[in-house]
């Protein structure tokens, strides 16, 4: 089972024991449903609610499209793509892309929708000349410019290559039981759909067909997933203690050392395969949490990349940070440091050691640095990388932001931050409908302001 420890002289068990009233108020408002956002908690019974003919009718999707494809296009953003990414990438091979199609067995999945890079998009349709491809529309709102824009240039590039009838067998839409123009436009063409459900927000539905599909397509074992969800489900609605419901220690922390002044939490991590975890947990926090002008920066680093990088300022650099390392216990490889006789680089004494060990050792070590220099850790520890653990890990992150952002008092399921850019953008391109909007923003920029 995933574990919560916690270092560092301004967090102790008696510090964590000052936030019990609060927690014990925030589980409450969230398992009563009567909490900010109560609208948005159907991630919260979700696993337990994935049922058999939802698992089977996804894997058969996946089937088709392995069957069919070298390639999975999954187009979506933020919420629509992160988490499915996570996971992938956190259970593929570092070279997947280099393995032979018999090596791997299951489709590339290639991310687009997530950027309005003309290169990206252009350099990306070179190939798709090449391979044999499906691709999965994702976007609850079935309205969000990013994958709209490159779902049109995709769609037009495979009908043109497989022509209309066959191209249809190749979109699959995962997007709202009825409203959005993806969904008609799903309903006019024939594409299957998938529903993303009204009370789940997109950072918290990997555990939907939005985040499900994907990752049976790339070959993993969406039950498995989907039972160490049911399984954390399980153990963090049982009880509210900050001492053992590791989800309520680690909001308590976190919120606490936010109180002392650490307004930056670092994830950190040792294993390039978890980048995009990283990237996932910064969505789900900075997107629940950072609003009202309050809310702790999620930042990520990679170690022991980033401690020749980032090391630097979180050693010595103002002291605002405290990281949490997500800790990997073991490994699936038994590579060792060979012994040389002539010993040259002078390494002999790593000879026989295991590379994870060393990096292990790296992990111990950068921990007492950074906490000498005024840093506190926090660990989450999951016994491996697997389907399994990814799915409590999932689960546990989002019960923990929930109550994170209870005890922050802001509700963690809405984002309105995000439509200032929106309208923005949509004015200084001439949407019907912003007139008023695209006067006063060319006047702005005319008086460069
Ligand atoms: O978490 C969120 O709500 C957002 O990140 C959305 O997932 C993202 O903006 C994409 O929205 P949609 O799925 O409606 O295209």
């Amino acid at each position: 089972m995933l574990k919560v420890d916690i270092q560092g002289n301004q967090i102790d068990g008696a510090a964590l024991a000052t936030m019990q009233a609060e927690i014990t108020t925030a589980h409450r408002k969230l398992l009563a449903k009567t909490g900010k956002g109560n609208d948005f908690l159907g991630w919260m019974d979700l696993p337990k609610q994935i049922d058999e003919k939802l698992l089977q009718r996804i894997e058969a999707t996946a089937t088709h499209h392995s069957e069919i494809s070298e390639l999975l296009l999954v187009v979506g953003i933020g919420g629509s793509y992160l988490g499915a990414r996570a996971v992938i990438e956190a259970l593929k091979n570092n070279f997947d892309m280099l393995l032979t199609r018999e090596e791997r067995h299951k489709p590339v999945v290639l991310y687009v929708g997530q950027n309005l890079s003309g290169d990206y998009l252009s350099e990306l349709l070179r190939l798709l000349d090449r391979y044999d491809y499906s691709i999965n529309i994702i976007s609850k709102s079935g309205t969000t410019t990013e994958p709209a824009v490159a779902f049109r240039i995709l769609k037009e590039h495979l009908e043109n290559k497989y022509g209309t009838d066959q191209a249809r067998k190749r979109i699959v839409a995962t997007t709202d039981k009825e409203r959005g123009a993806l969904k008609q436009m799903a309903d006019e063409q024939g594409y299957p759909t998938y529903v993303v459900p009204d009370d789940v927000g997109g950072r918290y539905s990997v555990l939907t067909p939005v985040g499900l599909l994907p990752i049976a397509v790339a070959g993993f074992n969406i039950r498995e997933l989907v039972k160490g969800a049911v399984d954390m489900r399980s153990h963090l609605i049982a009880g509210d203690s900050v001492i053992d419901n590791p989800a309520a220690k680690y909001a308590a922390a976190r919120n606490l050392l936010y109180r002392q002044g650490k307004k930056v939490e670092i994830m950190v991590n040792y294993q390039p395969k978890l980048y995009y975890f990283t990237e996932w947990w910064k969505q789900l926090y900075g997107e629940s949490e950072g609003k009202e002008g309050k809310g702790i920066f999620p930042a990520g680093v990679v170690n022991t990349t980033d401690l020749h990088s980032m090391g630097q300022y979180i050693q010595e650099g103002e002291r605002l940070l405290f990281e949490t390392v997500l800790s990997v216990e073991a490994f699936n490889n038994n590579l060792k440091v060979p012994s040389d006789e002539q010993n040259l680089d002078q390494l002999n004494f790593l000879a026989d050691k295991n590379v994870d060990t060393i990096n292990q050792t790296a992990q111990t070590a950068t921990m007492l640095a950074h906490l000498d220099g005024g840093v506190p850790n926090l660990t989450i520890t999951i016994p491996k990388i697997n389907e399994y653990y990814l799915g409590q890990l999932i689960y546990f992150y989002e019960f923990a932001c929930a109550l994170s952002g209870y005890l922050l008092g802001v509700n963690p399921f809405d984002q309105p931050g995000v439509e200032a850019y929106k309208v923005n953008m949509f004015a200084l391109l001439g949407k019907p409908g912003y007139e008023k909007q695209t006067a006063a923003l060319r006047e702005r920029l005319e008086r460069k302001q």
